[in-house]
């Protein structure tokens, strides 16, 4: 039996919404799992880059052994039922740029779960893969919109469970998602975080968080400007993404712009707009980062309203 999964990109936080606010876009990344034949022949992990030379050599840094976050999250789900997983094919075959913000170990621990559930007969619920996703990824900001799609706040209880609610996105905004050519891993990303922050940096998020749910469900542009507003991890982040303080200087003055914001940890940035003035957008991004040679990719992204779905199922 051989199972696949395509599962969306997605980008956290949106700014306030540090660990508990998500994204999911239109770029897939596909896992498929397959019982081999052969007794004892252990579990077997490849990876397969369809977005081109940077991203090979991302991948190099994927584990593809017991480190592997596809071992962790099969192993997991196995152990939830009282099995150890053994002689199993996976292959992720992936176009979410690595170590980005873009949601890219959110995406293949969600594919994997979903795809070795199927294959012991969906022994776990959304509730259980969820969580189980969660112990792994540490929060729920990516995996939730991974599997359910849309935009979602979430939190995760003391019990382990998953809670979340998804949102309307207003159509007449757009995410202009700028994928710039270095890496930053979560975890550097996280490291530079300091572990209390100030009474009042932490009064700043709840307001704006606040302020940014309501603008979205009330499509109140002039809300969403004063919300897209972040003390708790991006002025410790800035110094990790060089050009983004000048960026953001440069986007100030663009009447269709109602934010910019650090895609999920890094290093991508997220454009958040009105539909015109897409172009000056984005040569803006793409100049700033030039100016300090670096290149990125930039592409206007609708929201992927649908989350991860089982694509082939082959018996
Ligand atoms: N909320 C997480 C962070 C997303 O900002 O570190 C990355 O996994």
């Amino acid at each position: 039996m051989k199972i696949s999964v395509k599962v969306p990109a997605t980008t956290a936080n949106l700014g306030p919404g540090f660990d508990c606010m998500g994204m999911a876009l239109p770029i897939y990344n596909v896992i498929t799992i397959e019982e081999t034949v052969l007794p004892g022949s252990g579990i077997e992990i490849n990876v397969i880059s369809t977005s081109g030379e940077l991203d090979d050599v991302a991948l190099e840094h994927i584990p593809l052994d017991e480190n592997s976050l596809v071992y962790k999250a099969v192993e997991l789900l196995y152990n939830s039922i009282g099995q150890t997983p053994s002689e199993l094919k996976i292959s992720i075959k992936t176009s979410i740029p690595v170590a980005r913000g873009l949601g890219s170990s959110a995406s293949v621990v969600i594919g994997s779960l979903i795809a070795a559930n199927e294959l012991l007969g969906r022994p776990a619920d959304e509730a259980a893969l969820l969580s189980i996703a969660c112990e792994i990824e540490g929060h729920p900001d990516n995996i939730v919109p991974a599997y359910c799609g849309g935009v979602a706040i979430s939190s995760q209880e003391d019990d382990g469970s998953i809670v979340y609610r998804k949102l309307q996105w207003p159509s007449d905004w757009a995410v202009t998602v700028c994928v710039p050519d270095f890496e930053l891993s979560t975890d550097i990303a996280r490291s530079v975080l300091p572990k209390e922050v100030p009474m009042e940096d932490a009064v700043f998020n709840s307001s704006r968080f606040g302020m940014l749910i309501h603008a979205i469900c009330t499509k109140d542009k002039e809300l969403m400007k004063l919300s897209l507003k972040d003390k708790l991890h991006q002025p410790y982040r800035m110094k990790l993404i060089p050009g983004l303080n000048k960026i953001m200087d440069n986007l100030r003055h663009i009447d269709s712009v109602l934010g910019c914001v650090i895609s999920g940890a890094g290093s991508s940035v997220l454009v958040i707009s009105e539909k015109n003035d897409l172009d000056e957008i984005k040569n803006i991004v793409s100049d700033t980062w030039l100016s300090q040679n670096i290149k990125c990719d930039i592409k206007t992204l609708n929201v992927e309203n649908e989350g991860a779905k089982i694509i082939s199922n082959d018996e």
